[in-house]
Order: structure tokens, then sequence, then C-alpha cells
């Protein structure tokens, strides 16, 4: 600590009493000057067990030529208790500096551009932001796919229809033409692929599959019938040990196929509720209905893709059954408003019939093991959610969450998307007799709807436009409804752009070593100083902003040349811990470490370096950095690292999990994600090699 009081300087030392010999010198440093420090004259200065050695009481420094200055040194060791030390400590943070990490406040803005600020000029960023765009990887850009497209697929309908599942992020394209029905397709950009029948591989894309992947126990585990304890070393399943207490458990851990799957892929937090609602929680609740209910055009198949996303990406299986999906699959995409009519017993019955076989095809799911279903659909009336839960009983916990909107810009907003969007319209020449009929459709359900007063429920009202919306919530209780009252309540769809992006190349980076802290290469600043130029022309338009980094010196010093916008550090956005392996190369590694090299080949994702990390560990630590992201209304630039970001990534990309470890985030290149209200799109900006 330094402290200049009238005539002298104090410096103080804090070592522990049985520190090692610290050899140093005084430096003089001119304090508004860039000229060189001057190490004082004479031997190395030893201090040993609190106590300077020898007697140097003065400490000379010769300046230019001649002219030395001689300064007094005043030594005194005293030992202060850990309390005192604590207080002075906090006293020196409180009163004197802000909280910084290497010298920079947690949260800063350097608002006024600095003279020469210009970095443009020296880092010579072209005006033209469109010439450093370079293609994004396909999958990212499922934002422009109606979301209900990217719902289950109807399984119980599967002999209308041949299924292709070749997006990762579970969406499938199915052709019907057999049943006399038109393609259900994206009346958008990318058209989706329809594929030549083939009987023997009607559900090789569909929920079976998938779900049979994701249980985290192995077979050997299943076999044990002994009660224990989990434990979840972040490498491979959860082990059950056997517990010298085991006789205390009271519940009876049944490693059925059901339990086995119903485990999600996830650490921390959810890792430890999945396993508690597993040995306490009634069986029908370790399962979850979210049941979608709400007039047409209130964002309900929005809200059901984002928050499928969500828990997803938390790790907990989880799939989105649209039941316009069934109903297209089934009666095909050009019915008018009539069918929609609440006194017409046919148009009833049929929507009825494929509302059911719906919730049959996510219960059979469950029963697989899938944990948590979205089911999407009007669910307007008291009677279909009767229907509904007289299925669920035994089966799943129904929470019913209704979409309500009173912002006739929002709902005509919503009205217009669909005919755009919509396969229901796709083949409607006209834009306005497409309006009217689905204006029609909408005043029919209008007569019949019943807000929902029964049961466990969320209600989000006017939360689509951000501004007023409030959330009410009537008899929810448990981990994962509680998550997911709290993401709905931080949630909204102000269109705003989030930039993510990898710090400059650092020193480490060049020596391909993992971890550390080091400062940036040449390449490094010169790519801090392109961003810089990049952020302030890009974010110009933007009322507001704010700079995210992480805690270590590489993504700060990227930061350091962006002005004009506040800079927030988030211990969070530091790199995956390396643990014992930080600093090394992956040469290294495998040389000297081979198990932990195969472990972590073997299974990147659920790998926790020792001391360290796993992907699991860091996308749980991520969570809020997600929830923050989501509740901002004004652009953020994150700024952080590969593995971090690849988690980042992977959320609003809709990958999964175990697609993580392995996404491409280069150096130097920005990720833009543009969300808004139809999604969320990709743009990436190729700064420099
Ligand atoms: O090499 C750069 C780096 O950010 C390391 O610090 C980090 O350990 C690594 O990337 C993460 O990537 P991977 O999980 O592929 O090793």
């Amino acid at each position: 600590m330094e402290r200049e009081s009238t005539s002298m300087w104090e410096l103080s030392f804090v070592v522990p009493p049985n520190h090692e010999t610290l050899d140093f010198k005084f430096l003089l440093k001119p304090k508004y000057s860039n000229t060189p420090s001057v190490v004082e004259e004479g031997p190395n200065r030893l201090l040993t067990g609190g106590t300077l050695q020898g007697d140097a009481r003065l400490a000379l420094f010769r300046l230019n030529g001649d002219e030395v200055l001689e300064s007094r040194v005043f030594i005194k060791a005293d030992r202060v208790s850990p309390f005192d030390l604590a207080a002075s400590w906090r006293a020196y943070q409180e009163n004197l500096q802000p909280s910084t990490v290497r010298g920079i406040p947690d949260v800063s803005i350097n608002a006024v551009p600095e003279m020469g600020a210009e970095n443009g000029s020296s880092a010579s960023l072209e005006l033209d932001l469109e010439h450093y765009v370079v293609p994004a990887p396909a999958p990212a850009n499922s934002g422009l796919v109606y979301a209900a497209n990217m719902a289950e697929t109807p399984r119980s309908l599967a002999h209308l229809g041949v299924f292709s599942n070749t997006d990762s992020s579970g969406g499938a394209s199915y052709s019907n033409k057999d049943a006399g029905v038109s393609v259900d397709r994206p009346a958008t950009i990318k058209e989706m692929e329809v594929i030549v029948p083939d009987p023997s591989k009607v559900y090789s894309g569909s929920g079976m599959v998938e779900s049979k992947s994701v249980g985290t126990f192995s077979p050997l585990q299943k076999q044990d019938s002994h009660r224990g304890l989990f434990v979840d070393r972040g490498v491979g399943s959860p082990r059950l040990v056997k517990s010298a207490s085991a006789a205390t458990f009271t519940a009876d851990l049944k490693l059925d196929s059901e339990t086995k799957n119903a485990m999600p892929a996830a650490a921390g937090a959810v890792a430890a509720a999945a396993v508690a609602d597993q040995m306490l929680g009634p069986k029908e609740d370790r399962h979850l209905a979210i049941v979608l209910v709400g007039l047409p055009a209130r964002g309900k198949t929005f809200t059901a893709a984002k928050l499928t996303r969500y828990l997803r990406w938390l790790g907990h299986e989880t799939k989105h059954f649209n039941v316009g999906k069934y109903r297209r699959l089934k009666h095909g995409t050009n019915q008018t408003a009539d069918f929609f009519r609440g006194d017409n017993p046919e148009g009833m019955e049929a929507r009825n019939e494929v509302a059911a076989l719906a919730m049959d095809d996510m219960i059979s799911w469950m029963q697989e093991g899938g944990q948590v279903g979205i089911f999407d659909a009007t669910n307007s009336t008291k009677k279909r959610r009767n229907m509904l839960m007289k299925m669920a009983e035994g089966n799943c916990k129904i929470i019913f969450l209704e979409t309500i909107c009173n912002d006739e810009r929002i709902i005509e907003r919503n009205i217009r998307l669909k005919i755009q969007q919509s396969p229901d319209y796709a083949e409607e020449p006209d834009f306005e007799a497409g309006l009217q009929d689905f204006k029609t459709r909408l005043a029919n359900y209008e007569t019949v709807y019943e807000p929902v007063e029964e049961g466990s429920y969320i209600k989000m009202i006017d939360m689509v436009g951000g501004q007023d919306g409030q959330i009410q919530v009537n008899n929810i209780s448990g981990y994962l409804p509680g998550r997911i009252v709290f993401f709905l309540v931080n949630t909204h769809l102000t269109p705003r752009p989030i930039l993510l992006t990898r710090h400059g190349e650092s020193r480490d980076n060049v020596r391909g070593r993992i971890g550390g802290d080091t400062a940036l290469s040449d390449a490094g600043e010169l790519y801090a100083k392109k961003l810089s130029t990049f952020v302030e022309k890009r974010l110009k338009p933007e009322r507001a902003a704010s700079i995210w980094t992480s805690t270590l010196q590489r993504t700060i010093l990227t930061a350091s040349p962006i002005v004009g916008f506040p800079k927030i550090q988030w211990r969070a956005l530091d790199e995956i811990n390396a643990g014992v392996c930080d600093g090394m190369t992956y040469e290294e590694i495998k040389k000297n470490m081979p198990e932990e090299y195969e472990s972590r080949k073997k299974d990147k994702l659920r790998y926790r370096y020792p001391r360290g990390e796993s992907y699991l560990d860091v996308i749980q630590r991520l969570e809020p950095v997600i929830i923050e992201l989501e509740r901002q209304r004004a652009p953020v630039v994150v700024i952080s690292h590969q593995a971090v970001l690849r988690a980042l990534y992977a959320y609003f990309a809709d990958r999964p999990l175990k697609e993580i470890p392995h996404i491409e985030v280069p150096l130097h290149t920005i990720i833009e994600i543009q969300m808004g209200v139809t999604g969320v799109q990709e743009k990436r900006y190729k700064l420099m090699d």
C-alpha cells in the first residue's frame, strides 16, 4: 500500500510471519511523465522474518549524470491481527479506491473520448462494416424458421408423413403428400427438406432416440440396487457410491429406465435438485408439463420455444409439442376460420383429437425419460384443460402458462407476422385475404375463451411488450417451476443486438498455453483497437450499450480502447478453470497426464479438470449472465473466452449440450446475435486473421 503524507512516502508490506526472504529495490517513478523509473543505488534490500537486513536508512537515486536524490527510509515491522488487517484493507478499499481488478475499476466508463482516441485511424477499419461479414454456421439461422416448425415431430401421426430430422435443434420437416395434405413448411427464406419415404426409418429422428441418449447413469449403475449417494465428479455419469449410512435413506432409489433418463445432463444446482427430486418427490412430479393457454397471436409459440431453449441449455430434457403442427399434418394447412368456430362440432372434435394425440405423445416421451414437455396450443376453454389434466393424472404435473396481451399494436404486429410465417397461410397469395381470415379465426376463439382460474398457473400479462408487464402465479412450488417463473419474469422481446467476441490474441495463445492471465500479443492489441472502432460504429445509433468482460486481463485489455460505454467485469465470464493443467499446453497434458487427456477427449462436456471446472460447471455459472442478457434492453458487448463463449453462443443458437465443447468460436471475430420478435439471428464479422 502506498500513501503520500506531506513530506514522505509510506510504504507498507503485508507479509505472513513465515514469509520467504524478499529481495527488492526501490524505484523512483515520476508521476506524470513517461520517463523511465530510476532504480536506487547499492545492493538489494533483504527483508527476512519481517525485518530489514543491514542498515540501509538512505535510498540514493542517481538522476541525471551527477545529480543524486537522497531519500530517508524508516523501516518498522508491526504484527497486525488478521481482524485489524481485514478492517484496514476494507477501509482502504472503501475510502481510497473503488473495487478494482488489475487497477481497473469493476464498473467503469471512459465517457469522454480521449484526445487521439480515434483508434480507427491506426487500426484502419474501413467504414463499411459489411466488408467484414463472414458466413455463420448453418444451424444458428434457426431464428428464420417459423418457431412452431421447430417443435417436436408428431410421432403418433407418423403414418401420415415422413420425418427427417436433420437439423441439430430438433426441428423436423415432413411430407405427407400421400395423405393428400400439403407440406408443412416455413414460409421464410429457408426451405426445409422433403425426403423420400422409408418406413423403416420413420422414427429415426424422433424423440425416442434422443431421450435415450441423455441418460446419465451407466448400465452398471443401473444394476446396482444399493441405496447411496450420488457423487458427481463432473466426469461421466454421477456415480452411485455405497454409503456407510445407507440405512438412513428411507426412499428407495429405483434406477429404472425412467429414472435413469430423467436425470438432467447438468452440474451444480440443476443436478442437485434433480437428485433430490428423484429421492423425495412423488413420481408424477418428476415430469412437468407446461401447458400454454391464450388466444392466437399472443406470443405463445415464441414463449414456448424460448423456454424450451433455456431449459435444454440448463440440461433438462425438454421438448416443445405444438398442436398446430399435429393439426396441419392431420387436417391440412388450408382450414378456414370456420374450422375454429366454437359452434362447429366437427371442427371442435378434430381439434380436441389432435390435442389429445399431442398430449399422448408427450406423455409417452416422458415415460421414456423426458423431463419437461411444453404443450403449445390455445387450450382456451376449461373443458379442453380438464381433458389435459385427466390425461396427465399419475403421469406428470401440469402448470398452465397463460399469455395475455392487451396491447392492440402488438397483437396487430403478431397477426401480420403470422400471415407471413405460418404454414397455414403459405399457400394464400393474397395477404389481405389471409389477414381477414385470421382475424375471423381470432374472433371465433374470443367468443369461447375462458381465462385460467384452476390448478397451478403462471399468467404473463403484457410481458411481450416488456414495459409494464406483470406475472401472476398461483400454486407454484418446487425448484424447476420457480426457475421457470424467474426466467419468464426476466425475458422480453425488445429487439437488440448482443455482440460476442473472444479477447484479442494473448501471449499464452501464442505459446499454446491454456488458462493463465497474460496480456495481449501485438496482434491482440491490434484487434482491441479494431474492435473499439467496430463497436463505436456499430453501436453509435443505439441509445445505450454496455461492455462486459471477465476479470482476466486479456479481456479487460481488449475492452480498454472502447470509450463511451460502461464496462462491467464479471467473474462468471472468466475462462474455464483448467485446475492443475492451468498454464500447460495440450501436448504437455497429453505427455504428463495421459489419463486426464484421454478422459477429456472421451467426454469433453462432463470432464472436470482436477481442481478445475467442466463445461457443465461453466454453463451453471453462466446462468445469471444469460438471465441478465435476457433482461437487458440495450445492446451488450461480451468480451470473454473460448469455452465461455461456446456455452453462451449455444444458448442463443439452441445447440445441444453435447456439441458445446466443440463449437467453433474463432479469435478476432465478432458474433452478433440479434434478439427480436422473430427469434434469434446471427451475423459474424471477422476483423482480422
Ligand atoms: O486456448 C485458449 C483457451 O481459452 C484456454 O484458456 C482454455 O482452456 C481453452 O481455450 C478452452 O477450450 P477447450 O475446451 O477446447 O480446451
